[in-house]
């Protein structure tokens, strides 16, 4: 990328460090970390990586203007282990602290693994608030039981916490598939699906979800539930990629929903993708619908 400042005034070649969707992970160091792990195509460290692709249809899915408005936000931290400056987006609290704190209190007792895995991502990984947490990781546990899915869909792995939490809601012989384009997070939660009583029914596969999912589709896979959890700019595209791929109760969860308020004056890419989704959720006649008012929103989406 060209150097200079961008019309916002953000250094271009600080804007090329970060993506858009409340992931902060660089092309360039994805590209990085796919020559340090392997090549993006077999099985990868224990991973199962999607079609081979060349690097830059990776990058293909970042947008350097919502990168702009996102710069902004990020507040400055540094990561443990490293002691690398790193800069994150703080995620607001739509709900006072000492409330947060309670519904924190009173939610399931979480695994030692979990707790485990909290603490390693929040020490060695860039954006810890990008996990699912304590909380919500209780409701999708108990949305997979709820809806007796037997074959979860995930849209964004990341350090696997979501992955773990709902896997534990699985019956035994249920199957879990995650995708990410990451690998380094992704390393992280290998690890810990292979340490997990329920790893067994978790497949990783690494690359940009809308290839992992079409990848899916051709290969005849149908699932109970979908969670979307991974670039906001793609999620209208994930659910029309996936709702095809559920029957008639299936159920489609999108995190992030709220995205900090900023749905109620969207500025960046990311910010209208959100606005566009909930319009395009919230008038589909192929689902029933509700966005509630989990962490940063939870939308449930039920197809009919
Ligand atoms: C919010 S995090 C997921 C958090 C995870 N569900 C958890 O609870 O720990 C988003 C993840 O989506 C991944 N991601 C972003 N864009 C992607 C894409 N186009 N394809 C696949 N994964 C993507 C990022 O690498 C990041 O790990």
């Amino acid at each position: 990328m060209a150097g200079g400042t961008t019309a916002r005034g953000v250094p271009r070649q600080r804007m090329q460090t970060w993506c858009s969707g409340g992931c902060h992970t660089s092309p360039a160091k994805v590209g990085a970390r796919l020559s340090e792990v392997g090549p993006p195509n077999g099985r990868v460290n224990g991973l199962v990586a999607a079609e081979a692709k060349p690097i830059t249809k990776i990058f293909l899915c970042r947008r350097p203007g919502a990168q702009m408005e996102s710069d902004r936000r990020l507040s400055r931290r540094r990561t443990p282990l490293s002691g690398a400056v790193v800069r994150s987006r703080p995620m607001l609290t739509l709900l006072p602290e000492t409330v947060a704190a309670y519904v924190q209190d009173h939610a399931m007792v979480e695994p030692e693994l979990l707790t485990e895995l909290r603490a390693e991502t929040v020490a060695t990984l860039v954006d810890p608030q990008m996990q699912v947490g304590r909380v919500e990781g209780a409701l999708l546990k108990l949305l997979v039981g709820l809806s007796r899915a037997r074959r979860v869909l995930e849209i964004g792995t990341y350090s696997g916490y979501s992955a773990l939490s709902m896997a534990s809601g699985l019956p035994d012989g249920g199957t879990l598939t995650t995708c990410d384009l990451d690998p380094v997070p992704a390393a992280v939660a290998q690890r810990f699906f292979d340490r997990s009583p329920h790893g067994d029914k978790i497949t990783l596969r690494l690359g940009p979800a809308l290839e992992t999912i079409a990848a899916l589709a051709a290969e005849g896979a149908s699932f109970d539930l979908a969670f979307l959890d991974a670039d906001k700019e793609n999620y209208s595209n994930y659910y029309e990629q996936i709702l095809p791929l559920l029957p008639s109760g299936g159920l489609i969860v999108a995190d992030n929903t709220l995205w900090s308020g900023r749905v109620l004056a969207p500025q960046s890419t990311s910010d209208h993708a959100i606005v566009a989704f909930n319009r395009l959720v919230a008038a589909d006649e192929r689902v029933e619908s509700v966005l509630l008012p989990v962490r940063d929103g939870v939308t449930l989406a039920r197809k009919r």
